[in-house]
Formats: structure tokens, sequence, C-alpha cells
């Protein structure tokens, strides 16, 4: 199986990290091992926490379960089930890109005095 190198990049986290994916390694996965701090929920591909944007190159995403064909097509990846299948980048954090009226980021409430 051959090695990917993974580009992770978001300029309001100031993130901008290469990674070494196997290409049957799941892409947060071998982040959160490089001691790269994603956002990241469920590890199953079943919600929106770990969206990225792709931005070049391609993933294998078969497994997830979340995003819409439209949302696929615009590019977007649930990283902790997408496996590289070449050299690739991606804009991390994009979850409130994608839902900007998820309960997942909505900011807190102010609570009563
Ligand atoms: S963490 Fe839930 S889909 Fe990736």
């Amino acid at each position: 199986m051959a090695d990917y190198q993974v580009r992770l990049i978001n300029s309001a986290t100031s993130l901008d990290c290469t990674i070494t994916v196997p290409g049957d390694r799941y892409i947060l996965e071998i982040a959160i091992e490089s001691g790269i701090r994603l956002p990241s929920g469920c590890g199953q591909g079943e919600c929106s926490a770990c969206v990225a944007k792709l931005l070049s190159g391609e993933v294998d995403q078969n497994e997830q379960k979340f995003l819409r064909p439209s949302e696929l097509a615009a590019g977007y990846a649930v990283t902790c089930v997408a496996y590289p299948l070449s050299d690739c980048t991606l804009q991390t954090h994009q979850e409130q890109v994608l839902y900007p009226s998820s309960l997942y980021v909505s900011p807190p409430k102010a609570q009563p005095d």
C-alpha cells in the first residue's frame, strides 16, 4: 500500500502541516497520532465534526454516512473515514462553513444571572 503526503491547512488556526498517510489508514487517525489537534466526534463518518474540504487530490470516503451527494461533489470530506488515494491538500475545520446552524457549533447561549 502506498504512502501519500497529506497537507492539512487552515489559516484561522495557523495550521499548515504535511503528514505521511498510508493508503490504508484514515487521515484523521494519522493526524491525531502526529499530534495535530483537529475537530473530531463520532469517528465513524456519521457526524460533521471532522469535515474538511479537499482542495487537491483524491480520497476514498465510501464509509462515510453523513455528507450529501452535493456536499461530496463540492469537495467536502469526512476525514475520520477518509483514506488518501493520492497526495492531497485538505482545508480543515469546515463544519462551521458547511453547517452554520449546526447544534454542534452554535455558540453557548448566555445564561441569565
Ligand atoms: S468525527 Fe464524526 S464523521 Fe468524523
